[in-house]
């Protein structure tokens, strides 16, 4: 989603379909190991497809279809998050749990691009860091679930799996797996790409924008009121500059990446194409459904085909790190994913707990650390922090964000490491699904503007004083 158009020609190769082991790995020389060898470990968190054949003709289709993203932007990626592994900006990541296809609106797309490029102004200016901005979104269809099933009243169902899978309504027909929906989920993908990136490269999101991005957010948020005086200043350092004849093209535009979750691996890799720039036809690998792409708490299993598939292809990558890690668990998926230990290649994204964050990220920083290992650190206060209220809602308290920031914060304070982004789950329109934040949301408010299709996300009042303490903690830091 860079604001300028890419000058290379789309990478066309279709993936092969059916290669099994080992087939291409004489070509691994110019990258990773680019085999379909991870067909052949166990895939945690597949759907039970019903019709295999119908999900072969999609998948085939898939791959006949262009990428949504370019090799070299997912490069450029790759040397933006070096910058952060070496100390030197810092990542902004974020969107919904699960993106809907009902949600791939222009207002629900504007809103969270707005908060999004909100987040990144305060932290930008509050912090005095670059911020490299990755939006979980276009493309985050598919969910991991704790429990294959959900009951209700006795009646038991396959759980929602996300848009790219199942529908949420608690029917057997619409939570039976629908292979034709990952041609739904790429399509609804390429619809928020293409807003996301004719928003950067039209103007709106040049920092001139500053106010505007504000203008439809509540007028007597606190949080949208202290953006407002940030954003004055921002507007008076714009002005001495044009005043000293500088009006660099870089306030104009903004650099916007876009992630998702690598889980449905037969989607993943149906968009995989060899990138064929200079004319390598062996090139490396690089998975065009985003320009990120994380591997799952539940599926990051060193021999599991989520971390074979990641291995395979250049993009750069994330995995998330919960609290029963170990530091060889760390350091073994290291070696596995970044065994070139090309800086920027691999995030690893803590996902603790606020009450675990202080006892179990040292060992784990301070492992890699020692091994010298360039990894970019950020940290998920989000998913290690989920509770059901008594109204049945799952649910998230804003100051157990906070805390397992604040604790993120210290430990690499402590270490001597640089605390290299936060990764959140948030909308731009004013849901009540987590409690606590400026605006006080309580347990009894929840039912008000619970519209989730997955985990429970900061509006964007909670989004922005999120943005305010990270900064102060940054400059603290
Ligand atoms: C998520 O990011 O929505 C998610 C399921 O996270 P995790 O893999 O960390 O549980
Ligand atoms: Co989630």
């Amino acid at each position: 989603m860079t604001a300028t158009a890419p000058s290379e020609p789309p990478l066309d190769l279709p993936p092969r379909l059916a290669g099994l082991a080992g087939d291409d790995v004489a070509e691994a020389d110019a990258g990773p190991a680019h085999s379909e060898s991870w067909r052949l470990l166990p895939a945690a968190q597949q759907p039970q497809w019903p019709d295999p054949e119908r999900l072969a003709a999609v998948t085939a289709q898939l791959a006949q279809l262009p990428p949504l993203v370019f090799a070299a932007e997912c490069d450029q990626l790759t040397e933006r998050l070096a910058a952060v592994a070496r100390g030197e900006a810092f990542v902004l990541q974020g969107g919904d749990c699960a993106e809907t296809f009902a949600g791939s609106t222009a207002d629900s797309v504007r809103a969270k691009l707005q908060t999004l490029l909100q987040m990144a102004v305060v932290l930008t200016y509050g912090a005095s860091v670059p911020v490299v901005k990755i939006g979980r979104m276009a493309g985050q269809f598919a969910k991991p679930r704790s429990k294959p099933t959900e009951t209700r009243n006795g009646a038991e169902l396959p759980a929602y799996r996300g848009d790219a899978v199942n529908g949420f309504d608690f029917t057997a027909e619409a939570r039976t797996p629908d292979p034709d929906r990952l041609l739904r989920a790429y399509h609804s993908s390429a619809v928020t790409l293409n807003l996301c990136r004719a928003f950067t490269a039209g103007g709106y999101a040049g920092l001139h924008q500053v106010h505007a991005w504000n203008q439809d957010f509540v007028a007597d948020s606190p949080a949208g009121r202290r953006y407002e005086r940030l954003a004055g200043e921002i507007d008076r350092a714009l002005s001495f500059m044009r005043a000293c004849g500088a009006d660099p093209q870089e306030l104009r535009t903004v650099e916007l990446y876009s992630s998702h979750e690598a889980l449905l691996l037969d989607y993943e890799h149906a968009l995989t194409r060899r990138d064929t720039r200079a004319g390598q036809p062996h090139g490396r690998v690089y998975d065009t459904s985003a320009h990120f792409v994380w591997v799952g708490e539940r599926t990051r299993a060193l021999n599991g085909a989520h971390i074979g598939f990641a291995r395979s292809i250049s993009n750069p990558i994330g995995v998330k790190i919960g609290p029963h890690a170990t530091a060889s668990d760390v350091l073994a998926l290291i070696a596995a994913l970044n065994p070139e230990r090309r800086p920027g290649r691999l995030t690893l994204i803590a996902r603790m707990g606020a009450s675990r964050v202080r006892d179990v990220l040292p060992g784990l920083v301070k492992a890699v650390a020692d091994d010298g290992a360039p990894v970019a650190w950020i940290c998920d206060p989000m998913h290690g922090n989920t509770f059901e209220a008594p109204s049945g809602h799952k649910t998230r308290n804003f100051d157990d964000v906070l805390d397992e920031l604040h604790g993120f914060f210290d430990v690499h304070r402590e270490i001597g490491t640089h605390p290299g982004g936060i990764h959140i789950e948030f909308t731009g329109d004013n849901v009540t699904e987590c409690v606590g934040g400026s605006h006080q949301i309580v347990a009894d408010d929840l039912h008000q503007r619970y519209e989730t299709a997955c985990d429970p996300r900061l509006n964007r009042s909670q989004a922005l004083d999120l943005a305010f303490t990270v900064a102060d903690s940054y400059r603290r830091h």
